[in-house]
């Protein structure tokens, strides 16, 4: 049985998919919105191999001609370089105004294809597969897409909607357990900041869902993804509400930093990692009970998750370098930091003036426990 999550924003209005056995379906989902029977795929290696033949099957089966790109895999990928070869290979293609464009893959596809589609021909259209658990309750929805800049991650990109996003649950089985345990991270973050009961759905069904329950697996991803669609209908472009989406974020963005970007701290771990800071940040500011930071950190470590500064290998700078990474936040505005805390599990909101003082004793303490 699929779920379907609408996206209700006007003209731009889609749907998002999510259940088992999506991609074999792909054909006679992604038909209705074909003006001619002919689609570009843009994948990555990785994910072309393990894929694209079944999703080229499900097209042709519904009698539709595809043409394919695969990237390699990884975050560089997402660059102007890639960028340029994506749209100039659309072009060479002869994608038209009213083709559709499918972006199979993680984050790094989706935000990159979304992107190309964006500009391509000032905007066509594109169809979400996303093939990791982040991908699947976070970046496939709510069109934000862009690449990487020199100075820092996301930092280029447009609001780009899809017209329609096939999460399929079956294809969460080919993660790596650390991958699948980052995306969880993001799940985690939406119980955090809106759904204190959905938390503690978590509680009881995180690890069957991490040990390959199908049904677990359906419900997390639908009830996220409805999260996400109900915030992005009443703040599409991020001018207040959908800022709630980076509980954890400006920790995680600054501890990516610190270590390069790298395979010492992926980014659903940085999240993770975030959400439980900015819950001790808000106990020690008075706004929520004691008890929450540790309860939120317990399901962390229940689940086997990165939970604690202490659990990223390496050197990390100190507290002070840490805030000013923290400071290069595309959510600074006028030079102060916007950090998104809570009154309680399920209860965040936006805060603009916390005491910096607050937020590095937070961090030295945090690091210190580092031993
Ligand atoms: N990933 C946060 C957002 O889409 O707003």
């Amino acid at each position: 049985m699929t779920n379907a999550v609408h996206v209700p924003l006007g003209t731009r209005a889609y749907n998002v998919l999510v259940g088992p056995g999506l991609l074999d379906r792909a054909g006679e989902k992604i038909s209705p919105l074909l003006a001619r029977p002919r689609v570009a795929i843009i994948t990555d290696e990785t994910v072309g191999a393990l894929h694209l033949e079944a999703l080229l099957g499900a097209l042709g089966g519904a009698g539709i001609e595809a043409t394919c790109l695969a990237l390699p895999p990884g975050e560089a990928t997402k660059c102007w370089p890639q960028l340029e070869r994506c749209v100039d290979w659309l072009l060479s293609e002869k994608i038209e105004r009213r083709d559709v464009v499918i972006a199979l893959g993680g984050g790094v596809i989706g935000d990159l294809v979304g992107f190309a589609a964006a500009i391509l021909r000032r905007g066509v259209r594109f169809v979400q597969i996303p093939t990791s658990l982040l991908a699947q309750v976070d970046s496939s929805v709510g069109g934000k897409t862009g690449i990487n800049a020199a100075q820092g991650k996301n930092l280029i990109g447009a609001f780009h909607q899809p017209s329609l996003v096939l999460a399929d649950t079956d294809l969460l089985a080919t993660l790596r357990p650390r991958d699948l345990l980052a995306g969880y991270g993001e799940v985690v973050k939406y119980g955090l900041l809106g759904d204190a009961e959905f938390f503690g759905w978590l509680e009881k069904h995180g690890s069957a869902l991490a040990a390959g329950d199908s049904a677990a697996r359906q419900r997390a991803v639908t009830r996220s993804v409805q999260m996400k669609a109900d915030i992005v209908a009443r703040d599409e472009t991020e001018q207040g509400e959908r800022a709630l989406l980076n509980l954890g974020h400006t920790f995680c963005h600054a501890l990516e930093a610190a270590t390069g970007y790298s395979d010492r701290l992926l980014h659903g771990e940085g999240v993770a990692i975030g959400c439980a800071l900015a819950f001790e940040l808000s106990s020690r500011l008075g706004l929520c009970a004691q008890e929450e930071p540790s309860r939120v950190r317990a399901h962390l470590r229940a689940m086997g998750m990165k939970t604690d500064l202490s659990d990223i290998p390496g050197n990390l700078p100190d507290a002070q370098a840490l805030m000013a990474l923290m400071a290069q936040d595309k959510k600074v505005v006028g030079g102060r930091l916007r950090l998104i805390l809570a009154r309680g599990i399920g209860a965040a909101f936006v805060a603009d003036d916390i005491d910096p003082a607050q937020i590095r004793a937070t961090l030295s303490d945090a690091l210190s426990a580092r031993g």
